[in-house]
């Protein structure tokens, strides 16, 4: 059921703030303002190294995650998409921790790098939204999504619940490695909490952004940029604008730019620009800067100080509330999806059923 949607994706889009939030209900005690995680079979505070395997949008997950580890954990984290991972013979430290992201629960290639890490003597850790599956059979310890059924195949609802799952498992991390002290744990759970808030806050901007994606459903090719944990957000976004609209798209880590990528900039190739105000904006401004000298088009989401200090040269803006860092990447992946949904709705295309595309993905 579409409920008043037209299609399921901008329904599942619509529902985050509530999935969102179911999710948040099981890993977090919002009366006195603590985790709740699942009982590990090893200790969060002295698991050697974590590695995070998923494909697609869930291993775009992983990788926001990444940057929480590694700032809030202080722990290595290696990130892989699965396919690749199964094959490459990787070497493992005994006592590790595998977290492994799926929706389904059945992506092929998931499942076998799953059992590789089982078989090294990983602890196995999964992100799944459909509790009877294949990944969460086989593994030690679940972390359930509860975003409900997703099935529009362009993954939403299922990465940002994915998200803030993996923000409340750094934040433990760090909690029992002694890494963010255990006075501030209240505040990171309020933080979390408002989440739901902000992505509905996020959402009331559809209409700003449905009349962009007009824009955006006439063009050949888009390139997205972000830098820190907004980079897995470019490369979100443009996954989910070429899978639904056709599109060519590309996201690059903003500093990559003059690396190649800004070769193809001209007034043909929106560039759309992920960057909040945090430490890392004027470095990414700066990137943009150096779009606009070449003539390209650039379609900055940032929150009202952000856009204001960008300047009048951008050729549209996205309006994000200003939040906390920690939630920040979870707010920036919502004009991501919908610019990507109305640019293929713009065009035509079968948004929920895109060509050439499975739901889920059991053969590799
Ligand atoms: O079911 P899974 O989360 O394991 O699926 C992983 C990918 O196939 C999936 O995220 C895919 O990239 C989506 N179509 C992206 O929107």
């Amino acid at each position: 059921d579409k409920g008043n949607h037209r299609h399921f994706m901008a329904k599942e889009i619509f529902e985050q703030p509530e999935v969102i939030g179911h999710t948040l209900a099981n890993y977090v005690n919002p009366v006195d303002e603590t985790l709740r995680l699942p009982k590990l079979p090893i200790d969060l505070a002295t698991v050697p190294h974590i590695t995070i395997i998923a494909c697609g949008t869930a291993s775009y997950a992983g990788l926001v995650a990444k940057y929480w580890f590694e700032r809030f954990a202080r722990i290595s984290v290696e990130v892989d998409i699965a396919s690749e991972f199964r094959y490459r013979e990787a070497a493992l430290p005994a006592g590790g921790l595998a977290i492994f992201i799926s929706q389904s629960g059945e992506t092929a290639d998931t499942l076998a790098a799953l059992r590789y890490c089982k078989a090294h003597g990983q602890t196995i850790l999964s992100i799944v939204n459909v509790a009877e599956s294949s990944i969460a059979r086989d593994s030690d310890v679940i972390m359930r999504t509860h975003a409900g059924p997703e099935i529009g195949v362009a993954s939403t609802k299922a990465f940002t619940c994915q998200l803030v799952a993996l923000a409340a498992l750094a934040i433990g991390t760090g909690l029992a490695r002694g890494t963010i002290d255990a006075a501030d744990e209240p505040r990171l759970v309020r933080t979390l909490l408002e989440t739901p808030r902000h992505v509905a806050e996020m959402l009331s901007r559809d209409s700003e952004i449905h009349a962009l994606a007009g824009e955006i459903a006439k063009v050949r090719d888009v390139l997205y940029l972000g830098r820190g944990h907004f980079f897995p957000i470019a490369l979100e976004g443009a996954l989910k604008l070429k899978e639904i609209s056709y599109i060519h798209a590309e996201g690059y880590a903003a500093g990559e730019l003059k690396h190649g990528p800004i070769a193809l900039v001209d007034e043909n190739v929106p560039v759309i620009v992920i960057a909040p105000v945090d430490a890392l904006y004027e470095k990414t401004i700066s990137n943009m800067q150096e779009v606009i000298a070449r003539g390209g088009k650039v379609v900055l989401i940032s929150d009202r100080e952000g856009l204001d200090r960008a300047g009048d040269q951008v050729w549209a803006k996205i309006e994000m509330p200003k939040v906390d860092p920690l939630i920040a990447p979870i707010i920036a992946a919502i004009p991501v999806q919908l610019l990507a949904y109305h640019a293929a709705v713009a065009k035509g295309t079968d948004v929920d059923q895109p060509r050439n595309l499975a739901k889920s993905v059991t053969v590799e």
